[in-house]
């Protein structure tokens, strides 16, 4: 055996050994099936409470395929080990969770895992939904218990080996998950206790605006720092006071229920349904997330303003400015409509134009923000048949050297293929 197969064959063997421990330490019994409860015997009262808390956990989003039935899952998630596929949540008893007992649903929600005993990938954000108290976890389950059965199943996940291998998510949970309901701070208010569940838990803020380490588990000690989620930048949510207009709570709370308000940008990419969700829950909630929020603020060093001349004249910019006259000025240029119609603010409110990446202003001009019918406010057309990446990246220049009182981005046409061949990649 040469030196290298002897490697090899070494490290197959420990992958092995690991991976059986690792199934005897977190291994589950299967929870055993059941009829689906008759929906009388859940009372309205709950399913009532159980559509907020279903909202705020934004469980539609994930667990419905775009065009499909509300829940019956199969909507792709890409992760950066391969594409999960959200399940049926809908009552159906072969395909989906009709057999669920309510504690089988309680397992699955506080430790990700499933009523057969096999563990769920943590793109169910159940290391945050373990949060949740026993009563919203029976509100949600009376909810989802009463909704059609969609007889439905979600395409096999692609994901890297070892990764397909179920059993080690049990080490992955023993980094990760810290199960159990929040146990209120008695020095906070009912107010911030309610926003901190909803940011940290059963909202999963957290899942999205903070980094993840290289095996996909967010950086301890680094939440609501800032991360990446389908190839957009969720903005740090503790550096509120970075923003050109510093948020308010009355800013947070407009922006959080409506998708938009006056002095920032609005709502775009992953950031888009979580408004839509929010819209429907009571305002007492969103008013906790936004107290909440501004209570975790870490002071900042003031972003160095550095605008050189040169910024403004570069070749980039004036290349961009001639682009932008044609394709983005009857909107965003200063007379247009947009800013006198609906009060919109201008470039020079926006997170993505003043942000230390032009991820997002790139992925904004490439995605645009999708039509929606009536409900359209937000609705910018996509750019990316339309622009090469030098285009998109002489735009980026001209809105930054435009708009922003930072200094000019660098590598914005390299950001431009990147954002481009992630998207189409997904
Ligand atoms: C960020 C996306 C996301 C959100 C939000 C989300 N889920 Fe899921 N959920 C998933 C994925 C992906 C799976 C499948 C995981 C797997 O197969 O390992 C899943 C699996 C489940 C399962 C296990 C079902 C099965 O067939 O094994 C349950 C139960 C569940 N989710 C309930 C919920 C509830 C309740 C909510 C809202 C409170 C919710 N989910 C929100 C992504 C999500
Ligand atoms: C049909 C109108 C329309 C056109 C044309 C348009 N946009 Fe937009 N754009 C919008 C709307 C609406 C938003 C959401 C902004 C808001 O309401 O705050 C937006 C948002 C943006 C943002 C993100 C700002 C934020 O909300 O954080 C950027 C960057 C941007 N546009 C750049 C461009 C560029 C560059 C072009 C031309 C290539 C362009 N837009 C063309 C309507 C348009
Ligand atoms: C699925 C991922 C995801 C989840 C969950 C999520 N966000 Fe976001 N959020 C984003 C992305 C991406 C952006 C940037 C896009 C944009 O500005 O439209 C964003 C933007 C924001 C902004 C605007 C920041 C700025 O400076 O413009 C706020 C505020 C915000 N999110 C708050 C929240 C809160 C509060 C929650 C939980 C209730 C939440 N987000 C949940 C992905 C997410």
């Amino acid at each position: 055996m040469t030196r290298k197969s002897r490697l090899l064959v070494g490290g197959g063997v420990v992958v092995v050994a690991v991976a059986i421990a690792a199934f005897l330490l977190m291994w589950r019994p299967a929870i055993a099936p059941v009829s689906p409860p008759a929906p009388t015997s859940l009372d309205a009262q709950t399913r009532l409470a159980g559509a907020r808390v279903v909202a705020l956990g934004d469980c539609i989003v994930c667990h419905t395929a775009k065009g499909g039935k509300p829940f019956a899952g199969g909507l792709p998630l890409a992760t950066p080990f391969g594409t999960i596929y959200a399940t049926n949540i809908t009552p159906d008893v072969e395909t989906g969770i009709g057999s669920w007992s309510l504690e089988a649903f309680t397992r699955a929600v506080r430790y990700g895992v499933a009523r057969d005993g096999h563990l769920l990938y943590p793109a169910f954000p159940y290391i945050h939904f373990t949060r949740m108290s026993d009563g919203d976890i029976a509100a949600a389950y009376a909810y989802l218990m009463t909704r059609d059965p969609v007889e439905a199943t979600a395409p096999a996940n692609k994901l890297i080996f070892p990764l397909n291998f179920r059993p080690l998510l049990a080490f992955w949970n023993v980094l990760f998950l810290h199960p159990g309901a929040q146990q209120p701070e008695a020095s906070k208010d009912a107010e911030w206790n309610r926003g901190k569940l909803l940011a940290d838990g059963l909202g999963h803020c957290a899942s999205c605006h903070s980094p993840l380490n290289l095996i996909g588990g967010e950086k301890s000690g680094h939440a609501f720092d800032g991360g990446i989620v389908d190839g957009w930048e969720a903005p740090a949510l503790n550096a509120l006071g970075a923003a050109p207009k510093p948020w308010t709570k009355e800013q947070l709370v407009t922006y959080l229920r409506t998708g938009r308000t006056s002095e920032h940008g609005a709502a775009a990419g992953p950031m888009l349904p979580v408004t839509r969700d929010l819209a429907t829950v009571p305002e007492e909630d969103v008013q906790a997330i936004a107290t909440y929020l501004l209570s975790i603020q870490k002071p900042r060093p003031v972003a160095a303003t550095n605008v050189s001349a040169e910024s403004n004249t570069s070749t980039e910019a004036q290349r961009g400015a001639i682009l932008f006259a044609a394709s983005c000025a009857q909107c965003h240029g200063p007379k247009a409509p947009m800013q006198s119609i609906g009060e919109r603010p201008t470039l020079a409110f926006s997170t993505a134009v003043n942000a230390a990446s032009p991820r997002n202003a790139i992925q904004m001009m490439l995605s645009g923000n999708g039509w929606h019918g009536e409900d359209s406010m937000n609705y910018m057309p996509a750019f990316s048949q339309i622009y090469n990446d030098q285009q998109i990246a002489d735009l980026a220049s001209y809105i930054r050297a435009t708009y922003s009182q930072r200094g000019p981005w660098t590598d914005v046409e390299a950001m431009a293929d990147k954002v481009r061949k992630e998207n189409n990649a997904r």
